[in-house]
């Protein structure tokens, strides 16, 4: 009986992984604009390449910056000192369409040691 338990268990990780993969969450209109320019200007610097391998930016997701937008409207504008700002790039509406798209990115699991448990 355990042993069948197990593997229902598997099957269902195992395509709930596929499903993280490969699926396109919902988005709004807005929200696929952002995630265009997010990925043609942002993932560069700001998403992981390997694991283990860290990025250059910081991992961004609806937890950045509290979530606050208006101090994220300031940072991709202006830049900070290792980041190019994007304001003469992007008009204010498509800097606020990659917010609302970072809104929809949950915050990465905390790295921990004792998260394997
Ligand atoms: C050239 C690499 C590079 C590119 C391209 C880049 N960033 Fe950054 N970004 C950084 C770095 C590095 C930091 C960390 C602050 C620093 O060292 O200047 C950062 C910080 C940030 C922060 C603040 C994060 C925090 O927790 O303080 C936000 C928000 C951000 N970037 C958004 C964006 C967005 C949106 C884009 C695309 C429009 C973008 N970045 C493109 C390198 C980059």
């Amino acid at each position: 009986m355990a042993r069948i338990a197990n593997c229902v268990f598997f099957v269902s990780m195992a395509s709930a992984a596929q499903a993280q993969q490969f699926s396109i969450p919902d988005l709004t209109p807005v929200e696929t604009q952002g995630r265009a320019i997010f990925s043609r200007s942002c993932t560069i610097c700001h998403l992981s390449q390997q694991l283990g391998t860290g990025t250059f930016g910081p991992q961004l997701s609806k937890a950045t910056l509290d979530g606050d937008a208006s101090v994220l409207r300031e940072v991709i504008s202006n830049g900070m000192p290792h980041m190019p700002g994007f304001k003469h790039m992007y008009q204010p509406a498509q800097i606020d369409s990659i917010i609302a798209y970072l809104k929809t990115v949950p915050a990465p699991a905390p790295v921990s040691p004792n998260a394997a448990r």
